[in-house]
């Protein structure tokens, strides 16, 4: 059994471990004024890739990016005159801006789970600004509860709730709000609040001049538009142990292929490839794309969730 996580009261020492933890490629579970939150450094699929490892998600769900200041958000997003004043109204705070993803930006593709778009947050608390800052990454966050269970707002929710799966929890007692951060989608026209939360629409129609129309539950156009979003151009055959005429294979462990997820058959780093490796298919002269089988167990259930959506007729 692996080792009881390290609990760690707040203070300097105990950022510095963290830093080095996340700057190792582990996750570190972290208060913000929300909900406390699994950091890892969201420019490593591995890193990010632990993350959905330790929660359980059975799907890879894309994921808000903190950043410390203005500048770091500029360096991944596209900030719109809109975004911009949302941002000097509401950062530092618990609003989460999605916003178009800069080409070539420092994201794993795991973080967005292929979307051209990003959500990203200027956390108020203490800690997950000092995080950032000593880790000298953007972290990628989601809240540090296991997949399906509700978020942790104490330090001993976050042991109750993923136990020896995160390797360090830092206790900055009970947060704040106590309730994730407002999403929103910005356009130039309109905002599109996609999760409720502290920051409420009249509030943001005040900030921005826009109306703000509501995504109902179930249109959530993040996990809803995945499939259709993310399926790649061509036909993708799974399970497949060989090539047939005219495609390309994407291998895994001992099925060697055109690329491979992992030829180690490590499913860490089979995750932190799939986006890529789907991406890059696009830009393959073939007919087709097959993949080898991956097993069904642990994140291995999350990379074969992905893969039977982008497999599913359209
Ligand atoms: O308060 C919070 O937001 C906390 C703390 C830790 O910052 N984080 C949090 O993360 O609640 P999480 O992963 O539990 O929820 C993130 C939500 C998901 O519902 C996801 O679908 C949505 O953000 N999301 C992420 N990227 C998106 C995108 N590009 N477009 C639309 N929705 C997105
Ligand atoms: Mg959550």
């Amino acid at each position: 059994m692996p080792p009881a996580p390290q609990t760690l009261t707040l203070d300097d020492a105990a950022i510095d471990a963290a830093a080095a933890l996340i700057r190792a490629g582990q996750p570190v579970a972290v208060p913000t004024e929300t909900v406390y939150g699994l950091a890892a450094d969201a420019t490593s699929g591995e890193a990010v890739a632990r993350i959905y490892a330790a929660k359980g998600r059975p799907s890879f769900n894309p994921l808000i990016v903190h950043i410390a200041n203005l500048a770091e958000a500029e360096m991944l997003v596209e900030l719109s005159p809109v975004a911009r004043r949302l941002a000097d109204a509401f950062w530092p705070g618990p609003l989460t801006l999605v916003l178009p993803l800069l080409e070539g930006a420092p994201v794993a593709g795991l973080v967005t789970a292929g979307l051209s778009t990003l959500a990203v947050r200027m956390p108020a608390h203490p800690a997950m600004r000092a995080l950032i800052i000593a880790s000298g990454r953007p972290l990628a966050a989601p809240s540090a509860n296991a997949s399906g269970k509700i978020s942790a707002t104490r330090a001993s929710h976050v042991a109750a709730s993923l136990g020896e799966r995160v390797p360090m929890i830092l206790d900055g007692g009970a947060t704040r709000l106590g309730l994730e951060s407002t999403i929103v989608a910005v356009a130039e026209d309109q905002l599109r609040l996609l999760r409720p939360g502290p920051i409420d629409a009249a509030a943001l129609e005040m900030a921005s001049g826009l109306p703000v129309t509501t995504v109902h539950d179930g249109t959530i156009e993040a996990p809803g538009q995945l499939s259709s979003h993310y399926a790649p151009a061509k036909p993708l055959r799974l399970d497949a142990v060989d090539r047939r005429d005219g495609e390309w294979l994407i291998g895994f462990g001992a099925i060697a292929g055109d690329d491979t997820l992992s030829a180690r058959g490590d499913l860490v780093e089979a995750a932190a490839r799939l986006f890529d490796a789907l991406h890059r298919t696009e830009s393959v002269q073939a007919s087709g794309i097959a993949v080898a089988p991956i097993p069904h167990e642990g994140l291995g259930i999350a990379i074969n969730d992905r893969l039977a959506r982008a497999a599913a007729p359209r």
